[in-house]
């Protein structure tokens, strides 16, 4: 039996969206506190995955930690580490992509919706992305994946690796990693499109609330998302196919701690024109704090940095050891 043990990881591809929060900052920060070791990783070697101008990419890699700092991870709590400062994710990646099939690789929907039309010019690492991000998670026996539901494909293959490997070399050696997918916000929505998620790569900026918008952006996106003429249900089943009305009480239900039954029972019978500004209120109250405190991390990259490399100090003294065994078990 494996001690369980959370992993999960950020892309400091671009700022940080209310959909990165809803759907991993927030249960990761809601985890720290469970008596489960955490781990929670800045995926810079994911980012580069497709290109990333250098400067940005530590910019924004201190952002992302300042994020999950200003979001209330705590780093004596939770170990927070920048994955490229610990060589073995790159060591271990490279024994997963011996491992993995082909034939898997191509199920990958992420990749084919990220490469589009020309995947002949996407990356190689773009392609094995999914074998690095098993090895992310193997690295320290993770047992638990927070994420959000369109990574659930990534851990299904992480498992598939973990099962093949341990078969191939007749071992137990690696867990069957769980994936935790919960709560009201596991895919939160494009604002102007509800079959689309909230992504930090949508060209518009109004699809999506940023992390360091300031109030006056986040009522401008608010009132201007897109909803159906109809109000508020005072139930569930009144939101089935109404992806618009449903994202926005799911945000709702999200940030208020509130099940979206009690938002509805609450709010139900509002047009939206009423309901949009308690989301504004709610939306502004809880990320206002995180957006001024981020800024204020920023200032200080020196002290970032620190907390970065503590963290990583802390994550080789776990996962050299169960490097080291697995170069064993391969014969290396
Ligand atoms: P992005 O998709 O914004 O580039 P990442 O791939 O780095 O972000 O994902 C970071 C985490 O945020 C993952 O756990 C992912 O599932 C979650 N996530 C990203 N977008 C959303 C969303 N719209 N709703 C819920 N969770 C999301
Ligand atoms: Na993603």
């Amino acid at each position: 039996a494996f001690t369980p043990r959370v992993f999960s990881g950020i892309q400091p591809s671009g700022g940080l969206t209310l959909g990165n929060y809803l759907g991993a900052i927030k249960r990761f920060v809601d985890m720290q506190d469970s008596g489960i070791e955490t781990i929670y990783c800045v995926v810079d070697m994911h980012a580069i995955t497709v290109w990333q101008d250098p400067e940005a990419l530590r910019r924004q890699t201190r952002e992302l930690t300042a994020g999950y700092l200003a979001s209330g991870l705590d780093p004596q709590k939770s170990i927070l580490f920048n994955q490229s400062q610990v060589a073995g994710h790159a060591q271990l990646g490279w024994i997963f992509n011996c491992v993995a099939r082909l034939g898997w690789m191509n199920r990958m929907t992420q990749f084919k919706d990220k490469a589009g039309k020309n995947a002949e010019k996407a990356s190689l690492g773009l392609y094995a992305y999914p074998a690095l991000m098993a090895a992310d998670i193997l690295l320290y026996h993770a047992t638990h994946v927070p994420v959000g539901e369109d990574q659930k494909q990534h851990v299904e293959l992480t498992r598939d690796i973990a099962a093949k490997f341990n078969h191939d070399y007749g071992t137990e050696f690696f867990p069957m990693t769980e994936p935790v997918i919960e709560g009201a916000a596991t895919r939160v929505m494009s604002l102007r499109d509800g079959s689309k998620k909230m992504s930090k790569s949508d060209p518009s900026d109004a699809s999506r609330i940023n992390m360091t918008d300031d109030a006056d952006a986040i009522a401008k996106k608010i009132r201007k998302a897109k909803t159906d003429p109809d109000g508020l249900p005072s139930e569930v089943k009144g939101l089935e196919g109404r992806p618009e009305a449903r994202n926005l009480v799911n945000i709702y239900s999200a940030l208020s701690g509130q099940g979206v039954d009690e938002v509805l029972a609450m709010a139900g019978g509002k047009q939206f024109s009423e309901f949009k500004p308690m989301l504004v209120d709610l939306a502004v109250d809880k990320l206002a704090p995180i957006s001024t405190e981020m800024a204020r991390l920023m200032q200080d990259p020196a002290q970032i940095d620190a907390i970065l490399a503590a963290g990583s100090d802390r994550a080789r003294a776990i996962a050299d050891p169960i490097l080291q065994k697995t170069y064993e078990i391969v014969g290396m």
